[in-house]
């Protein structure tokens, strides 16, 4: 849908409400937004670190329920000499009051995931535009709740899922879109990352290799492994969905059909604690995410996606992406490019970074003096940047709430498909039949985001 009809859609639906949506349906454009954040914790700051970079950002509140990360943050206005927010907390509801707050035009929301579906139609209800960290929901009606309040309020909602912005996931988009490899058949990518040490944190600084989880842990420790304990499917699937999806047009001529996942056995979470306290009772649990979550999807025009989820066992790095097409392939893992009759020698792996170079993106070719610096090698800034630019623009993300929902329904969805014995699942279609004819909105050119 052209962003014009959207926000025409969004008029007519809104039309009924009491609380029509702060200046975003009959407003222009702003060249100053007014930001609230909820949940400054690790990812939360991070963010708050981009905003204190710009002019066209002032933060005006912020909310979270530890001081610790209250006063993390409180350090980072200081240091950046600007105002400091105001600050909401001493309760998991204390978001509300930072929502019913008539000066905050967005909202940019970092809490564990269990959080993030409320929070965000709290937020939507309030009239304010929501940037929510990856994980939309848990179950596939959470994500069926998001869409319908974005559509009945009218209000956009964007995952910030920064990986779509990785200057090589960029490059390799260009380099699809100018038809380099053919005709796009084939595509992998996933989570595949050592996180051993984000899932047991004693919150030494800097930190090192512990063995809590849970209230008296750090960071993610606090809550994200207790989802490794309870919950069997690809926890964290948007890292490498979201990219994947915009080289097959996923919900702009092309939709996802179906999935199905595997799991392996879950070793590598005990194993590691054994390792580093013999006997100690976390090593004991059995924690029911498999190690490596495999998931398969198929997409209307005919190309295969698989997923990995891969956490939990000693591993460098790398998110594993594969684009395969009629001409040739891109492999993340060994960062190499073959192109037929194109590259230096038959059958022989050209440098990715030869290929990346001559592909840039534009958006990154103009950006990037301002990028480098951030978080995650400057797609952090890519990601901020973005959401700033929509919501200054009042205009739909270019990671829309249909596209934000699809790629993340895929964690509920691999885990009924495990629970029922590795059966598919039929993919909702989020978008009501608008897929056919939705044009693309993601980094169309370098004036865009
Ligand atoms: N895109 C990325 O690269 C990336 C990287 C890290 C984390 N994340 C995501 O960011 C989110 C936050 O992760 P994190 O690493 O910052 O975790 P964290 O544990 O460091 O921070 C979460 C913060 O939320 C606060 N909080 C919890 N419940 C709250 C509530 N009801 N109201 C207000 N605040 C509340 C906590 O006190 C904490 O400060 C998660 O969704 C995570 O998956 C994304």
């Amino acid at each position: 849908m052209r962003r014009r009809e959207f926000i025409k859609n969004s008029t007519i639906a809104a039309a009924g409400l009491t609380i029509l949506p702060s200046g975003l349906l009959f407003g222009k454009n702003s060249d100053k937004i007014r930001l609230g954040y909820i949940g400054v914790g690790l990812r939360g700051q991070n963010h708050v670190g981009e905003g204190l970079l710009r002019d066209d950002v002032e933060i005006v509140a912020v909310c979270d329920i530890q001081e610790r990360s209250l006063s993390a943050c409180r350090k980072k206005f200081i240091e950046a000499n600007k105002k400091l927010p105001a600050e909401y907390t001493g309760s998991l509801d204390a978001y509300k009051k930072l929502l019913s707050r008539k000066d905050i035009d967005a909202v940019i929301i970092a809490t564990p995931w269990q959080f993030h579906k409320q929070q965000a139609i709290d937020a939507m209800r309030a009239g304010k535009y929501v940037g929510c960290e990856v994980i939309a929901g848990l179950s596939v009606d959470d994500h069926w709740d998001i869409v319908n309040t974005s559509e009945k309020t009218g209000m956009p909602y964007m995952t910030l899922e920064n990986v779509c912005y990785r200057r090589d996931v960029m490059a390799a988009l260009n380099m699809v879109r100018s038809g380099v490899f053919g005709e796009i058949v084939h595509l992998e990518g996933g989570y595949q990352h050592d996180l051993r040490g984000i899932f047991f944190n004693d919150g030494k600084v800097p930190p090192g290799p512990g063995t809590k989880f849970g209230p008296e842990a750090f960071s993610e420790a606090q809550w994200r492994t207790q989802f490794n304990i309870e919950r069997n499917g690809d926890l964290y699937p948007t890292h490498g969905a979201g990219p994947l999806m915009h080289y097959v047009d996923i919900n702009h001529g092309n939709r996802f059909t179906n999935l199905v996942s595997v799991s392996s056995k879950a070793r590598g979470l005990s194993a590691y604690i054994e390792e580093l306290s013999p006997g100690n009772a976390s090593a004991k649990i059995n924690y029911k995410n498999g190690d490596v979550i495999t998931t398969m999807i198929n997409c209307q025009n005919g190309e295969s996606l698989l997923l990995s989820h891969d956490t939990h066992l000693p591993r460098p790095y790398s998110l594993g992406f594969r684009v395969q097409g009629t001409k040739g392939l891109w492999m993340d893992v060994n960062q190499s490019v073959y192109i037929e009759g194109k590259s230096k020698n038959n059958d022989q792996w050209d440098a990715a970074k030869d290929w990346f170079e001559k592909y840039d993106h534009p958006l990154w070719k103009k950006n990037q003096d301002k990028a480098l610096g951030a978080g995650h090698g400057g797609m952090d800034w890519f990601v901020f940047n973005a959401f700033v630019e929509a919501v200054k623009k009042k205009a739909p993300a270019p990671i829309d709430v249909y596209d934000s929902v699809t790629m993340s329904v895929i964690f509920p969805l691999s885990e009924k498909s495990i629970a029922e014995g590795s059966t598919p699942q039929l993919f909702p279609d989020f978008t009501r039949g608008k897929w056919e004819t939705r044009k693309k909105t993601f980094a169309l050119d370098d004036s865009g985001f």
